[in-house]
Formats: C-alpha cells, structure tokens, sequence
C-alpha cells in the first residue's frame, strides 16, 4: 500500500497537475448543512473561546475524541477536518475547489509580502516551476557535506553549556543555526552579525500577524492599530531594506532564477521581495521549532540516543560522499519522522471552498473555511496506537508502509506541499547527526512543555537541554 511519507516523497509532478481542474464535479447539495457530520451547537462565546483557548492543540484534539473526526462550527463557519481519507482529498485531489482562503493570504500577504505560500493559480504556478529544482532531494545532497560541518562547528560551542552545566537554551540556538542555513541556502551567506536583527523584525511581525488571525483582530481592518502594530510595521520595512542589501551580494541559485524572472519576464522588484521573504520566512521558522522540538523528544529517549549515535559512528566517513542523509542514516529519517508527527511544526493547514463540493459523504458549504489540524490528525486513535507514545519503529522500513494515506501530512500533500521538505528534513537529520555524535542530553526544563499554536507550532517556553560530552 502507498503510504504518506513515500507518497509525499514521489510527488514529482511538479506542479503542472496542480493547474488541472479536478475530474470530479462538485455535486451541489440542495438540502440542509452540514451532511454527513455533526454541527456542534456552539454558542458565539463558546466558539470564540475555543479559538482564544491554550493550549489550542490539546482543545482540537478533544473535538476529535468527544465528536469525531469532522465536525462543523456554525458560529465560524468552519469545519474541522482531521479523517484521512477526507483530509487526502481535500488537499490534494480536490484543490482546484478548497483553495487557499482570502483571510490567510491577505494576513500572510500583508505580513511578508506575496510570495509561495500565499499565492494561488497562474502567479503561484509560475515560481513553484521557477524554482522547484533547487529543493528536489538531488540539489540538496549536493549541499549536504557543507551543510554538515557549518552545523558541526555550531553545535561544537555548545559544549561551554556542557562544562558550565548550565542548561543550554537549544531552542533560540538552533533558531540561530536554522536562520543560518536557510541564509547559506539563499544568499549564500551565513547571515553573522544579522541574526539577532533579524531574529527581533520576525518575532514583531510574526506577533502582528498572529493577533490579527484571531479574534479580536480578526474582525479589525487592516488599517486599525493595535499594540505592536507600529513596531511591526517598521520591522516591516527594515527586513525589505536587509533583503535589498542581500540579494546584491553573491547569492545561490533559486535567488538567481528569482532574479532572471525580473531581468527577462518582466517580473517586478515588488514580486522579487515577496517571493524572498516568503522564503527567508518559511525555511527558517518551521525547521527552527521542528528542530527544537525533536531535541525535546530525543532528550526525553536515552536508548534513541544510543542507537543514533551507533548509526552516526558507524556512517561517518560516507557523510563526504555527496547521497541524501535519509539514505545513509535511515533510523535519523525516522526519529525525524516520528518528531515531526507528534510535534508538526506547523499544526493547522487552511483552505476555503469556492463551491459546493461532497468528500466522503460529507457535503461542505460553499465559502465555509477548512482547518485541518496535522497534530491533531497525527493523534487519531484509529490511525495511530498509543498516538502519544514517541516511537520511530513506526517509520521503519518494515512498518511505514502500513501508513494510512492523509494520517501522516507535516508538510500536507498536493500541489501546494511544502516546497523545503527535503531541505527541512536534510537540516534536522543534520541537526539530530552532529548533537548526538558529540553529547549526551537530557531535558532541563523544569515546567511542563505544552504545545501552542502559533501559526507555527511553538512550545510554551523555550526547550532547555542538559548536555555531557561524549568521551
Ligand atoms: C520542518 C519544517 C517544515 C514544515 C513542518 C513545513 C510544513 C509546511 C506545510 C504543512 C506546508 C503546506 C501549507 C499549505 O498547504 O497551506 C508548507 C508549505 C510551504 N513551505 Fe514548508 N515546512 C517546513 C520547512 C520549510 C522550509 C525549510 C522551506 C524553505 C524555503 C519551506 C517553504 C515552504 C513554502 C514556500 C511553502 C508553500 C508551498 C506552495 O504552496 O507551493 N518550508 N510547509
């Protein structure tokens, strides 16, 4: 049987199925809504509290045990889709109807600009082309020797932590080597001296962006002020001034095929920024918390430790030879795996249907929104034992193929799939590889850790590490 991960990985039809309008016609249901699954009778406080709860993740998991895997919310029109049967269909057989929805383009767009991950249609199919070559498993393999001694050499100064013994703060340590990679990836620059300025501009902007997806600010014009709005505004404008100086410098090759479609297309400056941005944006902050988060797992798992570090010992002369790091250390890919579904790094995926359409027996309402939880979906008893349970043996070779199509989607599939997965993935098998390979680590956090929806998944408080040096 195909399964997600291997699915999601031979997605090659990059991305020209992705403009094919769907076979399948929408029938049009005539009668009543929702069909097909339950229409909780919220009030509007118990709806908007449910979106204001914390942690939100642990709240959407609760709709699933208590009232199934697709339920509707009247009071905000939106259904939580978290079946993987459906969620399969949605996003990537019936994508020419459940689109992207106008809210999180235009916050998104308004946040960092117009770029990959807002766009739809001809614009988006444009870049996706213009640059997915340069994120295929081959292009990142190429990079991955490079990769592997910029992180080594990062991860060597942790051991100050180790002698100290005082607790290493790993999540704005790898945030840092996470904005470095993705700034090699780009500009060819490690981006040193910048990461804290930068560091500072995302986190306003991002906590704008995140006040004005929910209630209250939800219902506000763009234009209303509220608290940060200033600053966010102005951080705004000082990543467009960082971004010009950038890209004026040597820069790689998706930054130059960007360039090109300025020089030749007759693409704008504006588009070029947009699409920067986007990029700047998503390959750091997802793989930041991603990474931070399996160092929250793994620290909590001494026998993985042991067997990644047996792995990395005994591969380490093949890392020079330029083939993907999944290949050549096959339990990493599947602690990454197994990380990446208790701990998605980005939790909620969005569409809006522009018609009627009926998905499973489900019939769902034109202009109703869509939010499909992977955390949520990647707890679902009936797809997953022991859900909550941290066990890369459900990756291995033996087993991964049991996987339930849709029930395991960090990076969703369909056309608009995450375009950096392999680079992602790459990354935090390097990551994982370089910190085992040198200490031992336990968690230092002494409160617990709860998982909080931020448009990316971020942990209540930063993830401490205990660290002792392997001798
Ligand atoms: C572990 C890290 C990451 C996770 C969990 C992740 C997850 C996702 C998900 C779920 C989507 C689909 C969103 C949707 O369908 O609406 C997505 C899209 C996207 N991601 Fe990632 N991502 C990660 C890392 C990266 C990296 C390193 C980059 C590099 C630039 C990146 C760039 C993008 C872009 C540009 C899109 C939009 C793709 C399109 O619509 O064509 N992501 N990501």
């Amino acid at each position: 049987m195909n399964n997600e991960p291997h699915d999601a990985l031979n997605e090659s039809s990059e991305p020209s199925s992705s403009l094919t309008p769907s076979s399948n016609s929408a029938p049009r249901p005539t009668s009543g809504y929702p069909q097909g699954c339950p229409r909780l009778p919220f009030s509007a406080a118990a709806s908007y509290a449910l979106l204001r709860a914390k942690p939100e993740q642990d709240i959407w998991v609760s709709l699933l045990k208590q009232h199934g895997d697709i339920v509707y919310l009247p009071w905000l029109n939106v259904y939580f889709v978290d079946r993987p049967s459906v969620v399969h269909e949605i996003l990537k057989k019936r994508h020419d109807v459940f689109v992207r929805g106008p809210a999180f383009r235009a916050s998104f767009g308004r946040a960092i600009g117009r770029g990959l991950i807002t766009n739809e249609g001809t614009e988006w199919h444009f870049t996706r082309r213009l640059v997915h070559a340069e994120f295929k498993p081959k292009s990142i393999a190429d990079s991955s020797l490079s990769t592997f001694r910029f992180v080594q050499n990062r991860i060597a100064s942790w051991e100050d932590s180790a002698k100290s013994g005082v607790p290493l703060d790993v999540s704005a340590s790898l945030y840092h080597i996470h904005l470095s990679l993705i700034g090699k990836f780009l500009f060819n620059n490690a981006l040193d001296g910048l990461l804290d300025v930068i560091h500072g501009h995302v986190t306003r902007v991002s906590a704008e962006t995140y006040r004005r997806s929910m209630p209250p600010g939800l219902f506000l014009p763009w234009w209303f002020p509220l608290p940060g709005s200033k600053r966010a505004h102005e951080s705004r404008e000082q990543l467009r001034v960082l971004l010009r100086q950038l890209i004026s410098t040597d820069c790689g090759p998706t930054i130059k095929h960007l360039q090109n479609a300025v020089a030749k297309d007759g693409k704008s400056e504006q588009w070029l920024e947009g699409e920067l941005m986007t990029l700047l944006w998503t390959g750091h902050e997802t793989s930041s918390q991603a990474s931070a988060w399996m160092c929250f797992h793994v620290a909590q798992q001494q026998e993985v430790q042991e067997r990644l570090y047996e792995e990395i010992r005994s591969m380490e002369d093949a890392i020079a030879d330029g083939s993907a790091l999944d290949e050549k250390l096959p339990y990493h890919k599947q602690v990454v795996d197994e990380a990446l579904r208790l701990s998605p790094a980005v939790p909620r995926v969005g569409r809006t249907l522009i018609e009627d359409c009926e998905v499973d027996g489900v019939l769902f309402r034109k202009n109703a929104h869509i939010a499909i939880s992977p955390y949520v979906v990647h707890r679902h008893p009936e797809y997953w034992e022991e859900p909550e349970v941290f066990d890369p043996e459900r990756f291995s070779a033996s087993n991964k193929d049991s996987i339930t199509p849709g029930s395991y989607i960090p990076f969703a599939v369909g056309p608009h799939r995450c375009i950096g997965q392999h680079l992602a993935v790459s990354q935090m098998i390097t990551v994982l590889a370089n910190t085992v390979r040198k200490y031992r680590f336990t968690l230092a956090n002494t409160n617990p850790v709860k998982a909080l929806d931020h448009a990316t998944l971020v942990p209540s408080e930063h993830i401490y590490l205990r660290l002792e040096v392997r001798k």
